[in-house]
């Protein structure tokens, strides 16, 4: 969580700062806040609320000119997001001015410490402990960065600090630990971010930082050392996005720019994943055909929409594989003690790579000897990192808080693992599987039409703009779809939203269906008869109890939708693969349902789209 910049450079240190803080605001925006050192002494400027109203605090008190500084854009952890709370932080004798992303856990300890020598916080936050520190190690004579290198190791938790001194104003030193951080190279000038997003207009060209790093920063060098100072090997690395894909291409919303992606990101998401035989070949995986024989046991570790992806992919893994597959909250996965073991194969999906429940999961999985696969978006963040193997979704920037692409592609990840592995397991035969390779590289059309064709849910958006509830039914694989669409309603509508198993209704959610109200339906298609008939009946038994049943079924669905109050159309898949296309519609619905209402669609309250702590 938090957005974080540093800068060092030939221009406007506060223009730079901010405007990488714009691009960064997704990732939280409680308060945002900016610090230069001048004359001596560090001049800030900091505000609840989003970046406007630092930009309205900067334009009626400007800071000094400078060419290097840091700036922050919060989501609240330590303190309510107030004035006071806000980043940076600046130490009691004026000297150092500190922003932060992650969670200091031994600060209260630290605050004590400090205490007992006389320094008293002014907010509440476990950054200014850090703050604080970092004043009293420069002062003492230290240099920033052999300062940052003495207080950083006695920081428990996650955190990236970013830190400049007004002794040294042209200098910024940055930590890591558990935290994202990159730095952009540029010519002259050089940044030190969460995300490349907050530097890609000046460069492409990045540098991925390891764990335990100070990297210090002035506008012509770059150095790395780990906490004892030695010299930290870098990975250097081109960002091969543009500053265009990180903006919203004449949408209202990235969310909407990023539901209309879709196609195009399947796509990318299945380019060059097979051979001129048919064959798959997963590039980027790093465990051996032999390693992926011996698995006996497949656990899916994700959060959220990620975790909605997992639960598909198991309905997937286990029919074309035959091997057990668990599907489980990376939150709940290694409070329980989990049994997992060096043959498990554990798969951790996170479009972000910086989740930290999911991330706590790896690590345990791996203490226990099992391999890690990830399933990703983002390249060179933590997650792929600290796994054993990466599978990259390739969707691009998902800058939307609510997924809708990074789930999409997160699916077709899933298929091609679930294929791959029962190549390699021989579980299918090679044209069985080339089938539904086949079949997945239709989708980007599908996905399309389902796109081209959406006044209905523009109508329904409309009629239920008053909603206060809204269900989601779906079985087998159309399950997951349901709670995916509940928790789209949730997070952007604010409105009261579940998903049921349908199968699961007449044990009890059937008390809640009362005249009007609207429930969606996700209707598998008629390619396992059983399936659609049971969920046919479980519509029949909601009208009866005068619901407002909103129908998914395929194109010439009749049966179904002959029991549609508002009937949404499919095209025609196999079953497996649905939750591709059924997905979006309810995606789209939920966009526009929160825009009738006016909400913030890219930045739903309470919300970040990186949840980098537990
Ligand atoms: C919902 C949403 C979240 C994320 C979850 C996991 O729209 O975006 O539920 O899916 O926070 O995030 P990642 O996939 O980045 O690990």
């Amino acid at each position: 969580m938090c957005g974080i910049v540093g800068y060092c450079g030939h221009r406007s240190a506060v223009e730079v700062v901010v405007s990488g803080l714009r691009r960064l605001e997704y990732r939280g925006y409680d308060s945002a806040g900016v610090a230069v050192g001048a004359h001596g002494r560090i001049v800030e400027a900091k505000k609840a609320g989003k970046i406007s109203n630092l930009d309205a605090e900067l334009a009626a008190h400007p800071l000094p000119a400078a060419t290097a500084g840091v700036g922050h854009t919060r989501w609240a952890t330590h303190g309510p997001p107030n004035d006071l709370n806000a980043h940076p932080h600046v130490s009691e004798n004026g000297r150092v001015a500190l922003v932060h992303n992650g969670i200091v856990e031994n600060w209260a300890t630290l605050r004590d410490e400090l205490a007992a020598e006389g320094v008293v916080p002014v907010s509440d936050t476990d950054t200014e402990i850090a703050a604080q520190l970092l004043g009293r190690a420069v002062a003492d004579g230290a240099d920033l960065t052999t300062a940052m290198r003495q207080v950083a190791p006695r920081l428990e938790g996650a955190f990236t600090l970013v830190a400049v001194d007004a002794a040294h104003p042209d200098t910024v030193v940055a930590a890591r630990r558990n935290s994202p951080l990159v730095v952009g190279v540029g010519d002259g000038e050089n940044f030190v971010a969460s995300d490349v997003a907050a530097f890609i207009e000046h460069t492409r060209d990045a540098i991925e930082l390891g764990q335990d790093q100070v990297v210090t920063i002035t506008a012509d060098a770059v150095t790395v050392t780990d906490f004892d100072g030695n010299d930290a090997p870098t990975t250097p690395y081109h960002v091969d996005w543009d500053l265009a894909a990180a903006e919203k291409g004449g949408f209202d919303w990235f969310m909407r720019k990023e539901i209309h992606e879709q196609p195009e990101a399947i796509a990318n998401t299945l380019l060059g994943r097979h051979d001129a035989a048919g064959r798959l070949v997963l590039d980027e995986l790093r465990i051996s055909e032999a390693e992926l024989r011996l698995v006996d046991k497949i656990v899916i570790i994700a959060c959220g929409t990620s975790f909605y992806a997992g639960m598909v992919a198991k309905y997937a893994i286990e029919h074309w594989t035959r091997t057990p597959c668990e599907v489980e909250l990376a939150s709940e996965f290694r409070y329980r003690d989990p049994i997992v073991s060096p043959r498990t194969l554990v798969v951790a999906i996170s479009q972000s790579g910086e989740t930290a429940d999911t991330l706590m999961a790896i690590r345990y999985a791996r203490e226990q000897g099992s391999k890690v696969l990830s399933i990703c978006n983002t390249n060179g963040s933590t997650i792929p990192r600290e796994s054993d193997a990466v599978i990259y979704t390739h969707a691009g920037p998902e800058i939307g808080v609510a997924s809708t692409k990074g789930f999409t592609t997160q699916l077709v990840a899933c298929y091609l693992l679930g294929l791959y592995l029962a190549q390699v397991r021989r579980t299918k035969y090679d044209d069985e599987i080339a089938a539904v390779v086949a079949e997945l590289e239709t989708m980007p059309d599908l996905v399309q039409r389902v796109l081209d064709d959406q006044d209905a849910v523009m109508r329904l958006a409309d009629e239920l703009v008053d909603a206060h509830s809204v269900l989601f039914l779906g079985r087998h694989v159309g399950y997951p779809v349901a709670l995916e669409g509940a928790l789209k309603l949730k997070e952007l509508a604010y409105i009261h939203a579940e998903g049921f198993a349908a199968g699961e209704l007449k044990h009890g959610p059937i008390a809640l269906i009362e005249q009007g109200l609207p429930v969606f339906v996700v209707v598998p298609p008629r390619g396992r008869d059983q399936l659609h008939g049971k969920v046919v009946s479980n519509i029949h038994e909601i009208r009866a109890r005068g619901a407002r049943t909103i129908v998914l079924a395929e194109e010439d669905d009749e049966v179904a939708a002959g029991h549609a109050s508002i009937l949404l159309s499919l095209p025609k898949v196999s079953t497996l693969l649905q939750p591709l296309l059924a997905a979006v519609p309810l995606q789209l619905f939920a966009c526009e349902l929160a825009t009738r209402q006016g909400n913030d669609v890219d930045q739903p309250r309470n919300l970040a789209k990186s949840v980098t702590v537990e």
